[in-house]
């Protein structure tokens, strides 16, 4: 399948300027190996490890498979400060070619990811944020839209790519609601350089989600996500057939445990339709972004 590319994709050494998004709980080692031989950058949040002991391990396993650029998530404001430096060391030791910051000031592991030559990309939602990492000196904004799965933003993805795009000198991820190619078509159209799709991977074989969560994003349509902050304290979207049937976008789900037992899924579940390997997955959106390409109105 031919490759395309983009700046940003040539500079870290992908085939394909596609991202498999870091997913709390369920992305793990074996997602980040699949993406590393399908030709795009799979990550995880070091959270994902329990311990210390257990990111080295998975740091080890990866290395040990794979040469291929992968990227590692570091949640700055949700991880335990000790915890957080452990990280960082490790992400430092074993070179960690991309480290993704999300939920906090970058500042501080931009010039230690600068040290040993790694690329940082920053999460956001809005551009203030987006202009603040910039000053910090990431390499790229992630823009987080409207309808992405897990913690989502509220502008839409038509609007906030081409804005971020406008307003940064850095590159732009354009994150939410991308699941096929034709939708990566879009997005590089509206000047993203890279594509960061979460959901779309969540039915995955290699994913760690439970069977019935890859089942449910499959059967799911966009109608079936609720957007809230009474689960996890921030607004993200949950697919609503794990919640409580009498609840409410504005009360906090009693009892079963967020995340865990409270799944969550963007609207981009409206284009998933099968379980699929890592591979697989890559080689529909590569066709269909051909495709799509190919059938623009001229
Ligand atoms: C179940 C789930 C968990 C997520 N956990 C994290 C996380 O720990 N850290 C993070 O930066 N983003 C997290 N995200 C957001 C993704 O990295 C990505 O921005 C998002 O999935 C893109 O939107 P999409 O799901 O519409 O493709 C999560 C998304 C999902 C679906």
């Amino acid at each position: 399948m031919s490759s395309f590319s983009t700046p940003l994709s040539r500079r870290l050494g992908l085939r394909y300027p596609i991202v498999c998004a870091p997913m709390f709980l369920i992305s793990n080692k074996e997602m980040i190996v699949a993406c590393a031989e399908a030709g795009i950058l799979g990550a995880m949040p070091s959270l994902n490890a329990r311990t210390l002991e257990g990111l080295r391990a998975d740091l080890e396993w990866i290395r040990a498979r794979t040469s291929g650029p992968f990227a590692i998530n570091l949640t700055i404001g949700l991880t335990d400060p000790a915890r957080l430096e452990g990280d960082v060391a490790l992400c430092e030791e074993f070179e960690v070619p991309v480290w993704l910051t999300s939920y906090g000031d970058p500042t501080a592991l931009v010039a230690r990811a600068r040290a040993r030559g790694a690329t940082v990309f920053h999460d956001v939602t809005q551009l203030r944020h987006a202009k603040k990492a910039e000053a910090a000196g990431v390499d790229g904004i992630i823009g987080v839209a409207a309808g992405a799965g897990g913690h989502a933003g509220v502008i839409s993805p038509f609007a906030l790519v081409p804005y971020l795009t406008q307003n940064l000198d850095v590159p732009v991820i354009a994150a939410g609601c991308i699941s096929s190619g034709r939708q990566i078509v879009a997005a590089l159209a509206l000047g993203a350089e890279l594509t960061y799709l979460g959901t779309r991977f969540i039915p995955s074989a290699e994913c760690g989600a439970p069977p019935a969560y890859k089942e449910q994003v499959v059967a799911a349509g966009p109608e079936d996500i609720v957007y809230t902050d009474k689960v996890s304290g921030i607004h993200a979207n949950f697919l609503r057939s794990t919640l409580p049937d009498d609840w409410t976008p504005d009360r906090t789900p009693e009892g079963a445990k967020r995340w865990k037992e409270i799944w969550s899924a963007g609207q981009g579940v409206a284009e998933i339709h099968e379980q699929q390997t890592v591979a697989e997955i890559v080689e529909q959106l590569v066709r269909e972004y051909h495709d799509a390409v190919a059938a623009l109105p001229r």
